[in-house]
């Protein structure tokens, strides 16, 4: 049975979906089956693994609409199955919303494909919206990225109640494994500062941070991971190091 990891936090720009494509290239390197699902109608982690939204003719709107799960997963050069996402996916909320049992239309599509992988990494939209929700009831467990820099915690303990909620009402199951701190300039005391203030604020663990990187904007360009158009950077090392950690 597949274990079900959501990257999650309503900003953008935090690098859910850079950690989700590198987390799941680690996990396949690691000789792991993944899949990889894009739950944002920016399809950024479509894109990121070689795939054009714009030129695809299904993605996960259809799953919600019912269409069979594997006849909408593509492959990709890093290895990663993927669940794309196309702009339709932006209907996903209104779609949802007068639905009953609508937090579980998630959980039940990936449920029915959950022996055909070992993960399930889910790039989250930056919304809290009802898409958002079912990613999180579907999910075991939760890394919510983070910027190390003042202004990108607003918002942070929000999602943190919204996660607890969450477990209490729909699933019981869901963990926060932690925060991770990404873009990460070692050399500023403000980032330390910042990256040292994250655990007795939030009382949960802080992952290994992220280091920025150049590296990170080249990668999308070619359709690949970093671990693939770059190996030996630091960044490849540090979401090797990553994978380690969640599959402890
Ligand atoms: N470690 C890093 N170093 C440098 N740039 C990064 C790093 N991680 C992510 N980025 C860049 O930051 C931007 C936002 O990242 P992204 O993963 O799209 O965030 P989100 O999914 O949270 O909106 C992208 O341009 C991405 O290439
Ligand atoms: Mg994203």
């Amino acid at each position: 049975m597949a274990r079900i990891l959501a990257l999650a936090n309503q900003k953008g720009g935090v690098a859910k979906t850079t950690s989700a494509v590198n987390l799941a290239a680690a996990l396949v390197e690691a000789g792991q089956r993944v899949l990889l699902v894009d739950l944002d109608a920016q399809a950024c982690a479509t894109f990121c693994l070689g795939w054009d939204p714009e030129d695809l003719e299904r993605g996960a709107m259809d799953v919600l609409r019912g269409t069979e799960i594997r006849e909408v997963v593509l492959k990709t050069a890093d290895g990663i199955d993927l669940l794309p996402a196309r702009i339709d996916l932006a209907g996903a909320d209104q779609l949802l919303a007068s639905r009953s049992g609508r937090e579980f239309v998630v959980r039940d599509a990936l449920a029915t494909v959950a022996n055909d992988y070992d993960w399930m990494i889910i790039d989250c939209s930056p919304s809290l919206g009802i898409i958002t929700i079912n990613a999180l009831a579907a999910a075991d467990e939760v890394i919510i990225p983070l910027q190390c820099e003042t202004l990108s915690h607003r918002g942070v303990g929000q999602l943190i109640e919204t996660i607890a909620d969450v477990k209490r009402l729909i699933n019981p199951r869901l963990r926060v494994l932690g925060i991770l701190p990404t873009l990460y300039d070692g050399r500023t005391a403000h980032a330390k500062a910042v990256l040292n203030d994250l655990g007795p604020r939030y009382k949960v663990e802080v992952l290994a941070p992220i280091t920025r990187s150049i590296r990170f904007a080249e990668a999308p360009a070619v359709g690949r991971s970093i671990l693939a158009t770059s190996p030996k950077s630091k960044g490849a090392v540090e979401y090797r190091a990553l994978a380690q950690r969640v599959m402890r």
